[in-house]
């Protein structure tokens, strides 16, 4: 199949706490595409080496792990083997836990296929760090979505005070940080925006301006092509 009749990819890329998650599905509902969570792979990766004690740095039991996942999405929610995951998926132990795991290039490329699969008719929103790098080069739209770590750790309280956790603001930055270091400077596809995205600052931004400029990207650019 030619690139020109797979189905359509917005990719969209970003740092932790970028807001990228939930525009990403936001952009997927209006247009009716399916959504593609890539974090949530590593975060699941990352859950079942705690459950099973697997460390950090065991490359292969973490490939092993990632090449035999078989989690369940349901719009939002993340089913394994019957169990609903998704709040233990957020947790920040998780959550720094994935970021370890992702480091290592054999549980990358354990869990590419498993990416590529959900590009489908009538198209994809797919939302990580790689999505316009590595995992769909041939992204229709790529969308790079930055905001400055102050924000992001605003952001990121706000979310865990209204879930009822406590939380420090300069321990979340802390973390962010510390992610974004880890993140961006890993040999194994780092964070970094593709040649051709569009870079989105959404320091200033609601999540609603920042999905409508990612639609209306994605309009400019069927315009421009004739395609839809
Ligand atoms: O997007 P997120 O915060 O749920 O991602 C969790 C971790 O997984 C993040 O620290 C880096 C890693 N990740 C990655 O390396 N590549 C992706 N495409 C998505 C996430």
């Amino acid at each position: 199949m030619s690139t020109e009749s797979l189905p359509k990819v917005v990719a969209i890329d970003g740092p932790a706490a970028s807001g990228k998650g939930t525009v990403a599905l936001r952009v997927a509902q209006a247009l009716g595409f399916r959504y593609l969570d890539s974090g949530s792979l590593y975060r699941l990766v990352a859950l079942r080496a705690l459950e099973r004690n697997v460390a950090a740095d065991d490359a292969p039991a973490l490939a092993q792990i990632a090449s035999t996942l078989a989690p369940e999405f349901d719009g939002g929610r993340v089913g394994l083997q019957g169990r609903d995951v998704s709040e233990a998926l957020r947790s920040e132990t998780v959550s720094a836990l994935a970021s370890r795991v992702a480091v290592h290039a054999p549980v990358r490329s354990a869990l590419l296929a498993r990416q590529r699969a959900f590009r489908a008719p009538p198209g994809l929103v797919a939302e990580g760090r790689d999505m316009g790098t590595v995992v769909f080069p041939d992204a229709w739209l790529k969308v790079f979505l930055t905001a400055s770590a102050e924000a992001r750790a605003r952001r990121r309280h706000k979310q865990l005070i209204e879930k009822g956790i406590s939380a420090k603001m300069d321990d979340l930055l802390r973390d962010i940080r510390e992610r974004d270091v880890r993140d961006t400077t890993r040999a194994a596809a780092p964070l970094v925006p593709a040649a051709d995205a569009v870079i989105l600052d959404s320091t200033d931004l609601t999540v609603a301006a920042v999905t409508d400029a990612v639609l209306a990207l994605y309009r400019d650019r069927c315009g421009a092509s004739g395609r839809r």
